[in-house]
């Protein structure tokens, strides 16, 4: 029996423990062979047998428990060297950064325009009610104010609801010819899944002498911007209204994902709707005291943008800062 605990005591691994346990308390084990042999031991010496027998096992198994509670954490204390992280390691092969999808958008869609000679011009995100809607032939008790719905502050201050008040501070700080863009960041009260309370907007205003802007100046450059952002697609005006143009338009592609044939994105219509836009309406001249003028303005959403071009379902998605969705976008 002692050179099977000198055995049991030499194991050097949990494996050499589990085959020692196998070969003497396993089913075809030594000790187990022995306790067979019961059956033919003579009646007197059966109970000096038995005993023996008995010590012999209960040695063995303690012997098996003790060393196997000492090989386990010999394991676990290699497993833990082994794995132990180098916190000072230098890491060669940094992954790159990269742009989100929404400022990316933004800077392709600034980029074009600037390209055209648009200044870009900024305004305030805490605007008030003459700049956001007053100026802009939205009066007070205007029906058209429910289409925006608007976060207002205590001091009847509010969070803009769109881009277009940069078009007002522009026209009152400066003069004609006019053509600007005004990228930025808007706010409203909405959340599904393609609404979120902040997004961005990109406004555009061209302004000139009476009769020298048309509807067809602005067509011209919407149908070579969209052709620029989304290649070879079919683009329509449908006439619409917004209070700051008469006439309005909104403008449609033809559906980016199934080339017009109908789809659950553009709800089987073939059509995709991107922007608004219209010839600057008079009462928003007269509001900035421009006197025989001419112009046309658009508006657009950087996030639809976004979302058409790069495939993505849900707009919340862009705001989750999760890095499997920024991680497709290197
Ligand atoms: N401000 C509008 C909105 O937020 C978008 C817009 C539509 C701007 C037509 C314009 C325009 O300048 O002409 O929904």
């Amino acid at each position: 029996m002692k050179e099977w605990l000198e055995k049991i005591n030499n194991a050097n691994s949990l494996e050499v423990l589990e085959n020692l346990r196998v070969e003497t308390l396993g089913k075809k084990g030594v000790i187990t062979a022995e306790f067979a042999k019961m059956k033919s031991i003579p009646s007197e010496e059966k109970k000096a047998f038995a005993e023996n027998l008995n010590k012999m096992k209960s040695e063995v198994t303690t012997a098996i428990e003790d060393k196997k509670v000492v090989l386990e954490k010999e394991a676990l204390e290699k497993k833990l060297i082994e794995d132990k992280i180098d916190v000072t390691r230098f890491n060669n092969t940094p992954s790159g950064a990269a742009f989100h999808p929404v400022a990316f958008t933004m800077d392709r869609i600034i980029n074009y325009f600037q390209n055209l000679n648009f200044a870009v011009e900024e305004g305030p995100l805490v605007e008030d009610d003459f700049h956001n809607f007053e100026a802009l032939n939205l009066p007070k008790y205007h029906p058209a104010r429910d289409m925006q719905d608007t976060f207002y502050n205590k001091d009847y201050t509010l969070l803009r609801t769109h881009t277009s008040p940069v078009q007002i501070r522009t026209m009152l700080s400066q003069k004609t010819p006019i053509r600007m863009i005004a990228p930025g960041t808007v706010f409203r009260r909405d959340y599904d899944l393609t609404h979120t309370p902040m997004f961005h907007q990109i406004e555009a205003l061209v302004v000139d002498e009476a009769d020298k802007i048309s509807f067809a100046n602005l067509k011209h450059v919407l149908v070579e911007f969209l052709h620029h952002m989304f290649g070879d697609v079919d683009v329509r005006f449908r006439p619409s209204f917004f209070p700051f143009t008469e006439p309005s338009a909104e403008v449609d592609i033809s559906c980016v994902f199934c080339k017009g044939d109908g789809c659950r994105v553009c709800s089987q219509t073939g059509w995709l709707e991107v922007l608004g836009c219209g010839v600057v309406d008079e009462n928003v001249f007269k509001a900035v005291g421009y006197e025989g003028k001419s112009g046309y303005a658009f508006g657009l959403g950087v996030e639809r943008f976004a979302m058409l071009i790069h495939n993505i379902g849900d707009l919340r998605s862009l705001f989750e800062s999760d890095l499997r969705l920024l991680g497709q976008f290197k």
